[in-house]
């Protein structure tokens, strides 16, 4: 399937999962699911908050995939802080090359990290891992980019 097909056919069904009857973490897990369970080349799939108590840390919330030592990150540390620090998009196309870098598996290659934000406001992330080098396009960006604002509201 094109990958512009089947991101479309996503996002519906990350919708749908939004206004299902079910608790947060229920909905965020489905999410997590649906990504890993769809698109090929990601093999980690999980959500990220900020600590409502100490606005400078990262707790790991629903995920998919291989538990992670990870469970606390300080803004600025890994991918996931660097991009909580910068408020942006952080996308590692070979994580061999980053200094700054968390290891969860020696499988994972590359990774993408999208802040999700609220009124402005970093609430939480969006981090995918992927066993393949270079597996990112503009494409995958805007997907995922759509999905934090699907789940924005609710996080
Ligand atoms: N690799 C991340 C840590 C989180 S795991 O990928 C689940 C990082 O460098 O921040």
């Amino acid at each position: 399937m094109e990958k512009s097909v089947l991101f479309r056919s996503l996002a519906k069904k990350a919708d749908e999962i939004v206004k299902s009857e079910q608790d947060k973490d229920g909905k965020l897990k489905d999410i997590c699911k649906l990504l890993k369970n769809n698109v090929s080349y990601y093999d980690w799939v999980g959500f990220y908050v900020v600590n409502p108590k100490r606005r400078n840390e990262l707790l790991l919330g629903p995920f998919e995939g291989q538990p992670t030592e990870h469970v606390r990150i300080p803004f600025g540390k890994g991918i996931c802080g660097q991009a909580a620090d910068l408020r942006k998009t952080f996308i590692a196309q070979d994580v061999s090359r980053e200094t700054n870098y968390l290891s969860c598996s020696p499988n994972v290659r590359s990774e993408i990290v999208l802040p999700i934000f609220k009124k402005g406001e970093i609430i939480g992330e969006l981090d995918i891992d992927s066993h393949v080098r270079s597996p990112f396009t503009d494409e995958d960006q805007a997907f995922l980019k759509r999905i934090g604002e699907i789940v924005s509201p609710f996080l």
